[in-house]
């Protein structure tokens, strides 16, 4: 029997039939997205305690964890950033409440750690709203720039913990990126 409401079981249920019957990251973000979307659409399908930042730091919670993909919630405080930094997969990310500013870099290497970022676009996202991430465009920088948390769930198609990854300074400057823990974004 359908209830109309979307879980996070359903949403599970239907990355993991996603992510089997396809292996290409433009076609399963294309699929995941509106997905995602109707479960951001519905903040209650995420427990509470996941939807709130421990005090004094970022929220970030891993709420499902499977071989071909992650689901994590990640609550930004007012002003929390991350600056520009790669993913080493696809991704797709939804807002459940406030909002969160994106920016997309190309980057170009240069050598010697050190790369040219240019800004591709900056984007505001809402509640509701879906960001994709596929390579080729999936470098960004994420800015809390409200008074108030912001909530989003990231699904990607590797557990970030422990995977090396790049992250850049403003003048260009390449550090290496390895999560300890969930630092899924
Ligand atoms: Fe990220």
């Amino acid at each position: 029997m359908t209830t109309g409401i979307y879980t996070l079981d359903d949403f599970i249920a239907d990355l993991d039939r996603i992510t089997r019957e396809e292996t290409s990251a433009d076609v399963i973000t294309e699929r995941a997205a509106p997905l995602l979307g109707r479960l951001v659409k519905n903040p209650g399908s995420i427990p509470a305690e996941y939807r709130r930042a421990p005090a004094g730091q970022r929220g970030r919670y891993m709420l499902h964890r499977a071989p071909r993909f992650s689901v994590t919630s990640v609550i930004w405080r007012p002003g929390d950033r991350a600056p520009a930094h790669n993913h080493e997969t696809w991704g797709v990310i939804g807002v459940i409440d406030n909002e969160i500013e994106e920016t997309r870099y190309r980057v170009t290497e240069r050598g010697g750690g050190r790369a040219t970022l240019d800004v591709l676009r900056v984007m505001r996202h809402k509640p509701g709203d879906v960001s994709r991430l596929v390579r080729g465009d999936e470098v960004h920088a994420m800015h809390n720039a409200t008074g108030r948390d912001t909530a989003e769930i990231h699904v990607y198609g590797r557990d970030l913990a422990g995977l090396r990854r790049k992250t850049w300074a403003d003048d260009g400057t390449e550090k290496p990126l390895v999560s300890p823990k969930y630092l899924n974004c």
